[in-house]
């Protein structure tokens, strides 16, 4: 048995919303998605709430049923970059497609966005499900699932080489000698791959956290190996805690078959936790935001994870539809998990599509209800924390006045940041650069 980290929890930040309506609630501000003022706010209180990051989320298309937050939003690195500023401990974790850009370019944005915050970034990297991405990057064709994880996993690897291009006491910077830095400790990568041709060095050196955190999101056999292999974080959407352990296991099983710790990654599914000072309270909540829906905008939602299938041409109260492969290009541990679902439980597209649109989840209730089940799921080894999201403002100032200080009055959670970076606060290793290993070792 390894010994348990304290729990860790992230903040996902979405302007006016994960529901395709919350926007029309009047606590949330319409123009949050490009509010500036409003993103620090999350981040402070988060921060206030030690939280071990920031989260933003992202895509590269979309259309006239995208959700609202999706049409007009702030691109993550840039907003990052600003929260970098008005915080001070916080990690700040974005996301940015393999699929559609460049290695050099990105591990250069991450690199700067490191040494900006002081070691505190974080990269999800996706691999982008939505064919329409394509047509935003003069690509005649959306690579296949597949094909897009062998892309994820050389980019990976490229960025990681890059990272390392300089040894952490490469400059020198003796004015009296003119020495700006050691030659011997910089480092071309000359990386000659199938998808990738890249000769370096970077032109950004490492920050204290030697290498931005890396954090996956995908589920398939594909995602859960890529995570296992490469991820020190996985951000995961799993519904209840039978299939939560599932998961964590499997996931920390395979990261020790490449030859990884348990303690290496850490398993962060993503909760919307409603409070009220009673069970009613928070069920009514949960109501004023489940009743903003239409079932027009839920099948709409539900819509883009079989990329912006038209589930309106099909009955509403009849089984959900054979809708055969589509989906499995997209987002394909969810559709896959929609279809088996609705087949199992015998639900109509109706059901499906509400579900989806109005999660309820089991983290509504009193503070102490939220409290017992975290702590469950971290007991029995569902989660290592959690990445927050909330469906209005206020209730991550809930979250942060009334449940963290009970996680904290049972030794759960930390009364004070660890560490000044975010692989220091999450627990996860600092990797050591690649040449001055190799030279240590000579
Ligand atoms: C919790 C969670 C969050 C995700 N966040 C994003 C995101 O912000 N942007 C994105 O393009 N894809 C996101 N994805 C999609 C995954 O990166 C992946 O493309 C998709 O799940 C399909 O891969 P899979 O079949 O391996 O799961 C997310 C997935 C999950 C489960």
């Amino acid at each position: 048995m390894t010994t348990r980290k304290k729990l860790k929890f992230g903040a996902i930040i979405h302007g006016v919303g994960g529901n395709i309506s919350a926007w029309r609630h009047p606590e949330i501000p319409a123009d949050a998605s490009v509010s500036l003022p409003f993103y620090v706010k999350a981040a402070q209180k988060a921060e206030e709430g030690l939280f071990d990051l920031v989260f933003i989320a992202d895509g590269l298309y979309i259309n006239e049923k995208s959700i609202p937050h999706f049409l007009n939003r702030f691109e993550p690195i840039t907003i990052l970059s600003a929260l970098a500023a008005v915080t001070k401990k916080i990690g700040l974790v974005g996301t940015l497609s393999t699929s559609y850009s460049e290695p050099f370019t990105v591990a250069r944005q991450f690199g700067s966005l490191d040494q900006i915050s002081g070691g505190r970034a974080g990269w999800n990297v996706v691999t982008s499900p939505l064919e329409g991405s394509a047509r935003n990057y003069g690509k005649t064709e959306h690579p296949s699932h597949d094909e897009r994880y062998k892309i994820a996993e050389e980019y990976l690897e490229v960025a990681r080489g890059l990272w390392d291009s300089w040894e952490d006491d490469a400059f020198v910077r003796d004015k009296a000698s003119g020495v700006f830095f050691e030659p011997s400790k910089m480092h071309r990568l000359n990386h000659k791959g199938r998808y990738f041709s890249v000769e370096g060095p970077l032109n950004i050196a490492r920050s204290e956290q030697g290498q931005p955190v890396i954090f996956q999101a995908g589920s398939s056999e594909s995602g859960k190996s890529l995570a296992a292999k490469e991820a020190d974080a996985v951000f995961t959407g799993q519904e209840n805690l039978e299939e939560a352990k599932a998961f964590y296991r499997d996931v920390k099983d395979r990261a020790v078959g490449f030859g990884r710790s348990r303690d290496d990654i850490v398993i962060l599914p993503g909760i919307g936790p409603i409070i009220g000072r009673t069970q009613e309270e928070a069920e009514r909540k949960y109501e004023e935001i489940a009743n903003l829906v239409s079932i027009d905008k839920a099948l709409d939602y539900l819509g883009r994870f079989f990329d912006h299938h038209d589930f309106s041409q099909y009955p509403l109260d009849e089984p959900f539809p054979d809708i055969g492969d589509i989906g499995s290009n997209s987002f394909r541990s969810g559709t896959d998990k929609i279809k088996r679902d609705a087949r199992e439980q015998g639900l109509t597209l109706r059901e499906v599509a509400l579900r989806a649109a109005t999660p309820r989840g089991q983290f509504i209730g009193t503070p102490e209800r939220i409290a017992d089940l975290i702590q469950q799921w971290h007991e029995e080894e569902a989660a290592d924390g959690f990445i927050i999201h909330s469906a209005f403002p206020s209730g991550l100032d809930d979250f942060v006045e009334l449940v963290v200080p009970l996680l904290q009055a049972r030794g759960l959670y930390r009364t004070e940041y660890e560490a000044e970076t975010l692989r220091g606060n999450l627990g996860v290793p600092i990797p050591v650069n690649r040449h001055a290993l190799a030279r240590a070792t000579v």
